[in-house]
């Protein structure tokens, strides 16, 4: 594997939470997987805190920070209450996501384009307390310019579209990935991707150059159910890294 780029894998923890939130108690603990994250080679930890603290909770984040050293991408919409939580905590990242109480994920990107002048001062404060600002936006060239004026380091795009088509529908929108990809590098914007990704469908994005991370969750929590969260994070880690390591 030598000179192989490295992509990193950023383990999105909500869905523990999830489970541990329908009785209310304590188990399982985020925590315990941002641990577990940390040995099986995962690079990060993403986590959700939605306005309705469906995924993990406030006290979350404090702990989750406490108990690993890894680098935390906070998951946030655009609202005061969550810009003041992240001035709070300072993660590493922050990553603006679009958010509606009845989705039942985060559907579709952030509008960057049509909510300029409200992202504007959010994204500067957050940026003045040295986190790192993402915006999670759809594959498209005007979202990509919008990130521009905005002047954010990172934007992920967002992979569900990819992730849930077929067929020809597939190259289209993995070509689309590519291309935006290659566009916000380009512009000095580091690249990153995220949402439906799995041991199927991960090793075509892998491959895409210019991407520096993906986010995922979902799926990782659900597969270990069946193999264990350890396990879950290493073969999808291998998943990446033998896609990383094709020739473009
Ligand atoms: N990236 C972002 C910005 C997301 O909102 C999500 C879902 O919470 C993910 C990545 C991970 O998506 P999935 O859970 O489908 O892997």
């Amino acid at each position: 594997m030598t000179g192989a780029r490295k992509l990193r894998l950023g383990v999105n923890i909500d869905h523990v939470a999830t489970i541990r939130n329908a009785r209310g108690g304590d188990h399982p603990d985020p925590v315990r997987a941002a641990e577990i994250v940390a040995l099986a080679g995962g690079d990060g930890i993403t986590a959700h805190l939605r306005e309705d603290r469906r995924h993990i909770r406030d006290d979350d984040l404090a702990r989750i920070q406490a108990a690993t050293s890894l680098p935390l991408n906070l998951e946030m919409a655009a609202t005061d209450e969550m810009v003041e939580i992240a001035l709070r905590h300072r993660p590493h990242a922050a990553c603006i996501v679009p958010e509606r109480r009845e989705e039942r994920t985060t559907e579709g990107g952030l509008d960057a384009a049509g909510q300029h002048d409200r992202l504007t001062p959010i994204v500067a404060r957050l940026a003045d307390a040295g986190i790192r600002v993402s915006l999670f936006i759809a594959p498209e060239m005007r979202q990509i310019e919008a990130a521009l004026r905005l002047g954010v380091p990172v934007v992920e795009l967002q992979t569900g579209e990819y992730a849930h088509a077929e067929g020809e529908r597939r190259a289209t929108e993995l070509a689309r990935l590519a291309g935006m990809a290659a566009l916000a590098a380009k512009n000095g914007i580091e690249p990153h991707a995220g949402h439906g990704l799995t041991f199927e469908n991960v090793a075509p994005v892998a491959a895409i150059p210019q991407l520096a991370e993906l986010n995922i969750g979902h799926y990782l929590i659900g597969e270990a159910i069946f193999t264990g969260l350890d396990a879950a994070i290493r073969r999808m880690r291998a998943a990446i890294d033998a896609a990383c390591a094709v020739p473009a």
